[in-house]
């Protein structure tokens, strides 16, 4: 592994958190919610990488019995401290307990960079795989390879978010049986979605993101796969352009909310990918972006998460 550059010290708190397994996403959640850059899972030896807005084990060992409670760790800058009160009582409503304390000796970053690891994700005999930049990875002919640094921005390519967004995009590739013209990825984190587009062969790729962190993150990540794609801060209020693909990978609350925008950068027959939904609540974003003209043309699940791909009115 290169050096690490210690950005982050004196002015962390570490924030230990537990309880009930099937509330660990809404915990990390809640943890991210608070400001928390990134939650890791730890299991034994094993760690597992979470990085903002939702919770994934991307470590849990093959054959290790579920435990009921759940646990994991997540750190707040100093400048948030004040979310901690709020943070705690929302946590206990959902039996969550938390502590915390000063974080000064080590660099966290290191921590979750050396649980990160290199994910393959295929579709009908098409695949991407995306690799930490200081990881290795085996690479098969025809496959599309996208180096991540995530930074502090959420996209290792290891939640089941991101996973299902890039299952669709393969798919659409494979149906239309070739790329698709252009693709807008609305809330790109690291830019993994937008450059597995580019190196799958998409010409016009734009990505946005309203964390500047992200958007730095994503324009460095894309200088160094080569993809000459355009990064940007641009609310999605104020995009121009229709994209026969859009691909949102942000909370289902989000989704609804920004419906008309989203569906807006739409082409007539262009496919919607949305994400970052939980199970449960697929029917109320499909409701939200009927009216709009789309309509829902399949669904992909993992774990507790749920995506889906809508098409606007033209596509039989
Ligand atoms: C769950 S991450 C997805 C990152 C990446 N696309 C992936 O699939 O791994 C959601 C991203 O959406 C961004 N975001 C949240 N609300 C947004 C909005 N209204 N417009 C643009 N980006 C938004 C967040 O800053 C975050 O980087």
């Amino acid at each position: 592994m290169p050096p690490l550059k210690p950005f982050v010290r004196n002015d962390w708190m570490e924030i230990r958190a537990s309880g009930p397994e099937e509330r660990k996403d809404e915990a990390a959640c809640l943890l991210v919610a608070s400001g928390c850059p990134g939650v890791l899972e730890e299991d034994g030896c094993a760690m597992a990488v979470v990085l903002a807005a939702h919770s994934l084990s991307v470590a849990e060992p093959v054959g290790a019995p579920r435990r009921s409670t759940a646990s994991c760790t997540a750190y707040l800058a100093a400048k948030d401290l004040h979310a901690l009160p709020a943070l705690k009582e929302s946590l206990k409503k959902i039996g969550w307990r938390m502590a915390s304390s000063p974080y000064a000796e080590e660099d966290w970053s290191l921590k979750w960079r050396q649980g990160m690891r290199s994910m393959r994700v295929s579709c009908r005999g098409s695949s991407v795989v995306v690799k930490p930049t200081w990881g290795r990875a085996k690479i098969s002919d025809g496959e599309a390879v996208v180096e991540i640094d995530p930074g502090m921005a959420f996209g290792t390519g290891a939640h089941p978010t991101t996973k299902l967004c890039l299952k669709a995009i393969l798919r659409i590739l494979k149906d239309d049986g070739a790329a698709p013209k252009g693709l807008l990825d609305v809330g790109t984190g690291s830019g993994v979605l937008a450059i597995a587009s580019a190196r799958l062969g998409v010409k016009k790729v734009v990505a946005v993101d309203i964390d500047p962190v992200a958007v730095r993150t994503a324009r460095a990540n894309a200088r160094r796969n080569g993809a000459g794609i355009s990064v940007s801060n641009t609310p999605v209020e104020r995009l121009k352009g229709l994209y026969p693909v859009v691909v949102s990978n942000i909370l289902a609350g989000e989704l609804s909310r920004l419906s008309r925008h989203i569906a807006k950068r739409v082409a007539k027959d262009g496919r919607l990918i949305l994400s970052g939904i939980l199970k449960g609540e697929e029917d109320g974003v499909v409701r939200a972006y009927e009216p709009l003209g789309l309509r829902l043309l399949r669904t992909y699940t993992s774990g507790e998460w749920a995506a889906i791909v809508l098409v606007k009115a033209g596509r039989a």
